[in-house]
């Protein structure tokens, strides 16, 4: 597992996360017009992960149920790529508020092995924190936490390294400030309770959010500023024995999701644990608007979405110009 964790978050290299559930993937396809099928599900993610060279650049796929029993995993190890797999079971409600707490955890160790055998080597839990004025609140940290805890210590007994990915929502209109408070809290919380129960943080991924303000906060914050106070977060937040922490995309755009991790490299400040990316919509967004469901821009799209995981790949060394 240890050896898995550290080829993840090898130098340069970062994670394609295409893990979207039925429903995400159902919304991405009608934004451009088509109707979400097995099959073209299929089409779309065999298109990104057989376009040549995305081994230059991607060390790890993030599957989706439906696409590892599809048998695109195969693909990936063809290329020594690592396959994993996303395996919380979406949101449900929690308490009275607007709060959503992740579930899965009924059945997962069956369900890790299954996967264990279709040749997933890590796994993925998300959890999402919506910050407002009053939340997340303490009881539903606790909880969600606690299930992402629960989860990963499941994860490592059956082999499969764990990303465990707090999700810091991009929505609402707090400041940066807020956002730093309330990621370093969550952090905090998290990695107190993995070491509690005794997870091995040397074979375990943290995914999380750069620390941004709100989208309806109406400021854009400069990469430099995003660089620095996202550093210091994890500084204050992470305990060096991780294998590594890679960034979600989070609704940014691929430039500036690009942008901004070119400047966190830049700024690492002493940090001493990898930090890349495992972005989802930054690197597929603009290879989808090009391919629109026809064979015949295939070429084009694949050649689109090899410019983006270039272009991040310069960006995950501080080498972007
Ligand atoms: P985005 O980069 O699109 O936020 O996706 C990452 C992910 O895996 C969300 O769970």
């Amino acid at each position: 597992m240890k050896e898995t964790a550290q080829r993840l978050v090898a130098s340069s290299k970062g994670i394609l996360a295409a893990d979207e559930s039925t429903k995400t993937i159902t919304k991405m396809f009608e934004a451009i017009n088509l109707t979400s099928t097995p099959e073209l599900n299929k089409k779309y993610r065999k298109m990104l992960f057989t376009a040549v060279g995305i081994e230059e650049f991607i060390s790890g796929v993030i599957l989706y149920n439906e696409t590892i029993r599809q048998g695109l995993g195969k693909i990936l190890e063809g290329k020594a790529i690592i396959p994993g797999i996303k395996v919380d079971e979406g949101l449900e409600p929690f308490g009275e508020g607007e709060e959503e707490a992740t579930k899965g955890l009924e059945g997962l160790p069956e369900r890790l092995k299954e996967y264990l055998e279709m040749g997933a080597k890590f796994t993925k839990w998300r959890g999402v924190f919506r910050i407002s004025d009053t939340t997340p609140t303490d009881s539903f940290l606790e909880e969600n936490l606690g299930r992402m805890v629960k989860f990963a210590k499941i994860s490592q007994e059956v082999g499969l390294v764990p990303i465990v990915e707090p999700e810091i929502l991009l929505d609402g209109n707090h400041t940066t400030t807020r956002c730093e408070e309330i990621e370093t809290k969550v952090l905090k919380l998290l990695f107190e309770k993995l070491v509690a129960e005794g997870v091995d943080l040397s074979s375990l991924i943290l995914k999380t959010s750069m620390v941004l303000p709100g989208k309806d906060n109406g400021v854009k914050a400069a990469p430099l500023e995003v660089a620095k106070v996202t550093v210091r977060t994890l500084k204050n937040s992470v305990p060096s024995g991780i294998a590594g922490v890679v960034f979600l995309s989070g609704g940014q755009s691929p430039n500036e999701a690009t942008d901004n991790l070119n400047e966190i490299e830049k700024n690492l400040d002493g940090i001493s644990f990898p930090l890349s990316f495992s972005f989802g919509r930054a690197l597929q967004e603009e290879a989808l608007n090009s391919w629109k469901g026809f064979d015949e821009n295939i070429k084009i799209a694949q050649e689109v979405f090899i410019n983006r995981a270039r272009k991040v790949f310069f960006a995950r060394k501080g080498e972007l110009t």
